[in-house]
């Protein structure tokens, strides 16, 4: 039997994830009824449990996959939801291009029948996790919601795939409320050390990787080029907090309690607007920590571009959302975390 209608009840699919365990904090901190659900296929039931006990209480945590639909079917049956937040897909960008397939099939086939699902179900409103790589190289600094987009690895084209797909899902039906979150480069933790990022084997991405350098769990940071036309050679991104991220989804669902009339598609950027160069960041780091953090150039790693930050006037106009914390509290947290738990959740089989 269907519960009472409940307008702040949200489905979180990806809800285990890094910054999906951060967005579930919010969210009850803002007042939302969360349900979780994750096929735990790079998270851990350990970071749930975390959750609920940093929270107080358990979370409703499914087990399923998106490309299930009689599992959804099942979820949306038994709960009246206001709208969804989507984390749920794999991201690794040198994996997708080794396996375009597993991506296409996970992050596109998987968000139609989501998507399918809430349509049979009459849920309307979705919080969609994009990424500033559907900007692929950018024309012009900062990046905001108009620039082209264009994608070069498996990974991105199915962010941007999807973002096309919901594109015509509002052109075909007006009472869609849809919005893609155009992530920059989220790093940091909650600051309680309790969760965080936890990549499988070496890490891509640099701050965790500065961070296991800076625990001794890896000799030394390559950084991938010192030519680039930025201020020290070394490229440049906009390194974006998890806890300013997650508030970034209740700001988005806050705005789409308030309007009378629907949103159709409506991208959004969720950066700081400020870019910050990999010199400056292990450096930050290293003085954070009190680790030195040893590094060498290497040749540019492919695919990747100089510069990258967002314009966040859109977040800031619309959701009334804007980042708040610095370079040095991103450092903190991700080391409170790196150094509480060295070996992440390090129950990933259980
Ligand atoms: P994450 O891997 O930590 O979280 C994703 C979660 O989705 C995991 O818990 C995983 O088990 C789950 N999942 C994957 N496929 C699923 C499926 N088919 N069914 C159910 N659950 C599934 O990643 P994250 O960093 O928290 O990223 C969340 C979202 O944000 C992803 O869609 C990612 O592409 C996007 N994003 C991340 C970044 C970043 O740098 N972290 C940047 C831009 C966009
Ligand atoms: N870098 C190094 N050494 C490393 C890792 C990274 O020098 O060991 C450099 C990169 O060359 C780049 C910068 O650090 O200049 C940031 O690299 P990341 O891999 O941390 O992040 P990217 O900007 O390449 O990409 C990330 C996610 C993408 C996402 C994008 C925008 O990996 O999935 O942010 O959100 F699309």
């Amino acid at each position: 039997m269907l519960e009472s209608i409940m307008k702040n009840k949200i489905l979180v699919t990806g809800g285990a994830g890094y910054i999906g365990t951060h967005t579930c904090i919010a969210l009850h901190e803002a007042g939302y009824e969360i349900v979780v659900y994750d096929n735990l296929s790079n998270s851990s039931r350990e970071a749930i449990n975390r959750v609920s006990a940093l929270i107080s209480q358990p979370i409703e945590f499914i087990e399923g996959d998106i490309r299930d639909a009689e599992s959804l079917k099942q979820v949306f049956a038994t709960h009246q939801f206001f709208g969804v937040i989507h984390f749920a897909g794999l991201k690794a960008v040198g994996e997708s291009v080794a396996k375009p397939l597993l991506y296409y099939n996970n992050n596109v086939s998987g968000t139609i029948t989501l998507l399918e699902v809430m349509t049979e179900y009459d849920v309307k409103n979705l919080v969609f996790s994009s990424s500033a790589t559907v900007y692929g190289d950018p024309e012009t600094l900062p990046i905001d919601e108009n620039s082209k987009r264009s994608c070069t690895n498996p990974y991105g084209q199915s962010k941007l795939t999807v973002e096309h797909i919901l594109e015509d899902l509002a052109v075909s039906d007006d009472s869609w409320n849809l919005i893609p979150l155009r992530y920059f480069n989220p790093v940091g933790a909650h600051p309680s050390g309790q969760i965080g990022e936890d990549p499988n084997d070496i890490p891509n991405n640099l701050m965790p990787y500065i961070s296991q350098v800076a625990v001794g769990k890896l000799a030394k940071l390559n950084i991938f080029g010192n030519d680039y036309p930025t201020t020290d050679g070394t490229g440049v991104r906009d390194f974006i907090h998890v806890t300013d991220l997650a508030q970034g989804h209740v700001a988005a669902l806050n705005y789409l309690e308030q309007q009378v009339a629907p949103v159709g598609f409506l991208p959004i950027n969720l950066g700081t607007g400020k870019g910050t160069s990999v010199l400056e960041l292990v450096t930050a780091f290293s003085n954070v920590s009190g680790q030195s953090i040893p590094y060498q150039f290497a040749e540019r790693r492919a695919g990747d571009i100089a510069s990258c930050y967002a314009s966040a006037d859109k977040a800031k106009n619309l959701l009334e959302w804007q980042a708040k914390l610095s370079i040095t509290e991103m450092c903190q947290d991700s080391w409170r975390w790196q150094s509480m738990n060295p070996n992440g959740y390090n129950v990933k089989d259980i």
